[in-house]
């Protein structure tokens, strides 16, 4: 039995509200291993994000709260590297600068300037970025500036590595390309993932867990889905595996069944396979539009 690494306990949260207070979270518990690879899922607003925060230190739990390697997670560090839903570059400086910024924060002391230079090319070169390196954000696009932001945070080295929709906004190459480079770089660095995703395929080919979350209000955690389909994996190879498809349907299951919302059309749950939710109307119509033009390659 791995020690235990990083752990959520009874994690509750108010935020004010017009009306006294709206308890977004309720009693989330979580025992995480060193290493592993989770994914977030849930239908939108139902606080994952808000999850995300917490652990990042950037938001504090009403009731409970995490434990990272012993103590207790009070504020922001760079341990925990984030990637935010909405990419955060400086717009005042450049690309590279951006994630200069970061690597002299966590490796001024241990390494030379020029090692720092290559470390920050290096990860530039990842994301396929390094094209535009004195280019400042407003210059680039959304994807391109999500790319940086994940670059940023994949310098860092952090133990962990928090991720909010960090591929949502990419094209299905870059995406599916990213994903690969994230599974090989988790394979080497062995660091701790959290990632928050709204597509399925992308939850299963990358997880060790999924972590399904209830609609909110109170939201917690709805069930949790061990992926033990053997690394590496390939994506082309898995698309026939019946393992494979059995937890993809698993997921969809839990997200459109389970916790069906009829009310408000949620933000559509992608596929790789590009197929439409089980739900007719708008939602389907929506996620089909969005497979579209996510379709990745498959
Ligand atoms: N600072 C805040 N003040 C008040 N309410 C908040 C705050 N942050 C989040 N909420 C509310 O908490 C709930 C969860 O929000 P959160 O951003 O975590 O959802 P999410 O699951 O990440 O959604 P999405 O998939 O759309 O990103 C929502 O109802 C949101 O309106
Ligand atoms: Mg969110």
């Amino acid at each position: 039995m791995q020690k235990e690494y990083l752990t959520l306990s009874k994690v509750s949260i108010e935020f004010p509200a017009k009306q006294g207070t709206f308890k977004a979270l309720d009693e989330v518990n979580l025992k995480i291993r060193e290493g592993e690879f989770i994914s977030l899922i849930g239908h939108s607003g139902c606080g994952k994000s808000t999850v995300l925060n917490i652990v990042a230190g950037l938001l504090h739990a009403t009731q409970g709260g995490v434990i990272l390697e012993g103590k207790e997670v009070n504020e922001p560090g760079p341990d925990r590297a984030v990637v935010f839903q909405n990419h955060s570059l400086f717009p005042w400086l450049t690309v590279y600068e951006n994630v200069e910024l970061a690597v002299k924060q966590v490796f001024r002391k241990q390494k030379s300037k020029k090692e720092m230079d290559e470390w920050i090319r290096h990860n530039l070169e990842l994301v396929h970025m390094s094209h535009a390196l004195d280019k400042r954000p407003a210059e680039i696009s959304g994807g391109m500036k999500q790319r940086v932001g994940i670059a940023r945070a994949l310098a860092m080295q952090p133990k962990v590595l928090l991720l909010d929709e960090p591929f949502g906004a990419l094209d299905a190459l870059t995406r599916a390309h990213l994903q690969d480079s994230l599974m090989e770089i988790h394979k080497e660095l062995e660091n701790t993932v959290i990632m928050i995703t709204h597509d399925v395929d992308e939850a299963v080919l990358l997880s060790d867990r999924i972590v399904m979350m209830t609609n909110g209000p109170s939201a917690t955690i709805g069930d949790i889905l061990d992926i033990n389909l053997p690394r590496p994996r390939h994506r082309v190879k898995l698309a026939d595996n019946a393992e494979y498809n059995h937890l993809r349907s698993e997921v969809l299951r839990f997200l459109y069944e389970r916790q069906k919302r009829p009310e408000e059309p949620s933000k559509p749950v992608k596929t790789t396979a590009g197929s439409a939710t089980p739900e007719a109307g708008e939602k389907a119509e929506e996620a089909k539009t969005e497979s579209r033009k996510s379709k990745k390659v498959a």
